[in-house]
């Protein structure tokens, strides 16, 4: 896809509560391009477009910060300390001023999926898979990348299926939520 415009200007503001490396600053930046060309292409209304680049800018601001804070934000966070990162951000943002509570969902529930997400939520969890910094499967990546725009929820299924299977694979378990999110799309799917 093109239409991301100039590479050197940001698309993302990060909050001022982030705390995070170069390196993830660039996969949020990476994310949120392709975000905005997605709703470009959908020609999504300003209003909304900007609900996604929120959670884009938020879902991972807290990823580099201490573990302190973020058991302080997030104590129980499925007992996991590799999922804190998003429900922290998601209080630390409620606490900031934001309000919508389907951007906090998304921020919330990005790493897990989440069955009430409403476009925000699934928009995020695409782009976060999706964004061309990762090094997996790029050419795949690329076909599923140009067909969001007319099949959102055909990607996202594709997409939901990957990362279960991935988490599955290595042994891991997954979470009631998780188990919740991939039953509502196989259930929009019939
Ligand atoms: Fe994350
Ligand atoms: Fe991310």
């Amino acid at each position: 896809m093109s239409g991301a415009g100039d590479a050197s200007v940001s698309v993302v503001a990060l909050p001022p509560w982030a705390r995070v490396s170069d390196r993830r600053r660039a996969h949020v930046e990476r994310a949120g391009r392709l975000i905005s060309e997605w709703a470009d292409a959908m020609a999504v209304i300003p209003t909304e477009r900007d609900r996604w680049l929120r959670a884009v800018s938020m879902h991972d601001a807290l990823k580099d910060a201490p573990r302190e804070l973020l058991l302080e934000l997030a104590p129980r966070a499925w007992d996991d300390d590799s999922l804190r990162h998003g429900p922290a951000a998601a209080v630390l943002a409620e606490r900031e001023g934001e309000g919508d509570r389907g951007v906090l969902d998304a921020v919330r529930y990005h790493s897990i999926g989440f069955a009430g997400w409403d476009d925000v939520g699934r928009m995020l969890y695409l782009a976060d898979y999706l964004e061309p910094g990762r090094r997996r499967g790029r050419d795949e990546r690329a076909r599923r990348t140009a067909l969001v725009p007319e099949n959102p929820a055909g990607v996202l299924r594709e997409v939901a299926a990957e990362r279960l299977g991935l988490t599955i694979a290595a042994g891991y378990r997954l979470l009631p939520e998780t188990v919740e999110f991939w039953n509502g799309l196989t259930c929009d799917a019939s």
